[in-house]
């Protein structure tokens, strides 16, 4: 093996740069960060060629005065840290002093900058990190970076980057999550002379999400929870039922304010979402945790998108709480009938006049995005096709005109909106059979109704027991000789933090033996008992729910799967749907009846255009 020696500088800043630096992504996010970092409430980024010929990121933040105008290029130079433990408490997006370093060591870079108390301005010229010019320049507050032929000077990471199309939604990709993190602030970017995202200030994280996400706001939820305990503050915006994609790319984690990748926060939302949307779907949203700083490790990865968080099993069970109670809560109906339309779309989803047409990307790569339409960027969003995320080719036949879609889709929401009419409909409605021993069909004047048997017996069980349990008197089935279960270790845990949970509810139970609970009574209403109580014991999460929560649970099993309805008990079911506050979701937040139009089936069949 040759000896050993000390790589010149010049090898060593390369290397250092391409931990940092990647791709022009990768220079896009820096200097976002910066300016956030800066205080800026507007931050402009302009980029040519997909980054390769220019990124420009402008602000109007503190700005860097002349005699720091060096010191900011030089590696580990930075004014946001001075002790080894202000890494632990840091609160700014950046602190390691080297990205301005990397950034300059493999490109030509402009920098010019005016602090509010100077009356001039300057500007710095560095071309792989040697100085070429340093100068007074006319410039107002703020700070812009010109960053142009990156990678001149490592020709193989130059041949590395991909087609513009997808270095631009790699921009993309970095600039949208410092969009939705401030709501406050201005963002804009720009592509080739074109606008592709200009965000105004917005009041809220729901309004900015809709906003640079092209979503309807209606179908986004935002609620906050405060932990005092764990000092935890947990904010979400959640895209509901309604919202899917073929991806999971309009998914975004924020822990103190830093957009990060976790595989086990997304994992719990995710889960969350499970109860009810199906497989093969994935959902919108945006969560935001703050904890205390000490609480997490930010140094990671130069690139600083990894955190590690103390006690994080907790935390994830209390997130995935908060999902679940937000999504059980306030999820609306499904909004069936938009689906049914959009498959039959001249290759666009239908939208509402007025509202910018999403555009599929050029290359199609992804499809939800465009890097090069000469409209503001718009993401293509909440229309759910089969698979591809695509309209099948086949269906790709004029089927609808924009106006027709448009307005039947607003017939739509107008429908969804008005559970009222759908009450009415069922209650004229009338019971023609089954399939599968799942749904209950019923026929009406101007549609056919599915309802899901075991869903629509969750929610009357669920709302009875909730009744019941608000006035105090739950109907308890005593037994005569307990009902023994046989449970494993950790189930048994579960049991002894929550049997007093479960004596609220109606269940009363001791333990048998080691591994036995034996159940005395259970609530009346409930015809599977061991099942019920199985399926809370076996959840991990159960331990922190309260007794609503727990309610909900027990009644999953409230109807035998497969259970053969009779007409008489068919309508019967119908009815008691009917008499509950909130009849077209199950506990659980899935649609309990689905309803389709006529029109949409004659639609389907060619019948009508
Ligand atoms: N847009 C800006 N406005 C004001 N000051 C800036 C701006 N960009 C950079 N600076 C200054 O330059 C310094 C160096 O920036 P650089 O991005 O290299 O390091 P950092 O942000 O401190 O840490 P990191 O490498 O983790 O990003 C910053 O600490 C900051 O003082
Ligand atoms: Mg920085």
């Amino acid at each position: 093996m040759a000896k050993v020696h000390q790589l010149p500088p010049e090898v060593i800043s390369k290397i250092a740069a391409g931990e940092v630096i990647e791709r022009p992504a990768s220079v896009v996010k820096e200097l976002m960060e910066n300016s956030v970092d800066a205080g800026a409430e507007r931050v402009e980024v302009e980029i040519k060629s997909a980054g390769k010929e220019l990124i420009s990121v402008r602000d109007d933040g503190c700005g860097i005065g002349p005699e720091d105008m060096d010191n900011v290029f030089q590696r580990h130079s930075t004014s946001k840290i001075a002790k080894a433990e202000d890494i632990y408490m840091v609160g700014s997006l950046g602190f390691r002093g080297e990205a301005l370093y990397s950034i300059a060591s493999v490109s030509d870079v402009l920098l010019q900058s005016r602090t509010r108390d100077n009356d001039a301005g300057w500007e710095i010229h560095l071309r792989g990190n040697k100085r070429l010019k340093s100068a007074p320049a006319g410039v107002s507050y703020g700070t812009t970076l010109e960053i142009r032929e990156l990678f001149f000077n490592t020709p193989a990471r130059r041949k590395f980057l991909k087609s513009d199309t997808t270095e631009t939604n790699e921009i993309i990709d970095v600039f949208m999550p410092y969009a939705l993190l401030y709501p406050g602030k201005e963002f804009k970017l720009v592509s080739n002379g074109k606008v592709l995202l200009e965000l105004e200030k917005h009041d809220s994280h729901r309004q900015r999400m809709a906003a640079a996400l092209n979503l309807e706001s209606k179908n986004l939820i935002e609620t906050e929870k405060i932990f005092p305990q764990e000092r935890l503050n947990i904010h979400l915006v959640l895209g509901n039922i309604n919202l899917q994609r073929k991806r999971r790319d309009m998914q975004f984690i924020f822990v103190n304010g830093r957009p990060v990748s976790s595989k086990d926060i997304s994992f719990h939302v995710n889960q969350a979402y499970r109860l009810l949307m199906p497989d093969g779907v994935n959902p919108i949203f945006s969560v935001h945790l703050r904890l205390p700083q000490e609480n997490i490790d930010v140094n990671v990865h130069p690139a600083k998108r990894e955190i590690r968080i103390k006690d994080e099993r907790n935390i994830f069970l209390l997130l995935r709480n908060c999902c679940e109670h937000a999504l059980m809560n306030i999820s609306p109906a499904r909004q069936f009938g938009q689906q049914i339309s959009s498959f039959h779309f001249n290759g666009e989803p239908p939208h509402s006049p007025g509202v910018n047409t999403p555009h599929p990307r050029a290359s199609g790569e992804k499809e939800d995005r465009t890097a090069e339409s000469g409209k503001p960027y718009r993401v293509r969003s909440e229309f759910p096709f089969p698979s591809g995320g695509r309209p099948p080719a086949m269906e790709r036949q004029n089927v609808f005109s924009q106006e027709e879609s448009a307005m039947l889709l607003r017939k739509e929401e107008i429908a969804a909106e008005k559970n009222e009419d759908l009450k009415s409909t069922l209650k004229s409605a009338r019971f023609i059979g089954s399939l599968k021993k799942k749904y209950l069909l019923f026929e009406s004047t101007a549609s056919l109704l599915l309802i899901d048997q075991h869903a629509a017996q969750e929610r009357i069980t669920y709302e009875k027991l909730s009744r019941q349990m608000a006035t105090g008197k739950v109907e308890i089935q005593n037994l005569l000789a307990p009902l023994t279960i046989r449970l494993n270790k950790k189930e048994i845990l579960a049991w002894e933090i929550l049997k007093e949970k479960l004596e609220k509810i109606g269940f009363s139970t001791t333990l048998f033996d080691k591994e036995t609970v034996a159940v005395h009574s259970h609530p009346a209403l409930l015809a599977q008992p061991e099942a019920a109580v199985r399926d809370i014991l076996c959840d991990e999460e159960s331990k922190i729910y309260d007794t609503d929560m727990l309610a909900r649970r027990a009644c999953r099993q409230s109807l035998m799967t497969g259970y053969d309805m009779k007409a008489q008990e068919a309508e019967y079911l119908a009815e008691e749907l009917l008499k509950c506050a909130d009849p077209f979701t199950c506990p659980h937040g899935r649609p309990t009846v689905v309803e389709i139009t006529m029109l949409s089936l004659d639609k389907n069949f060619f019948r009508r255009l």
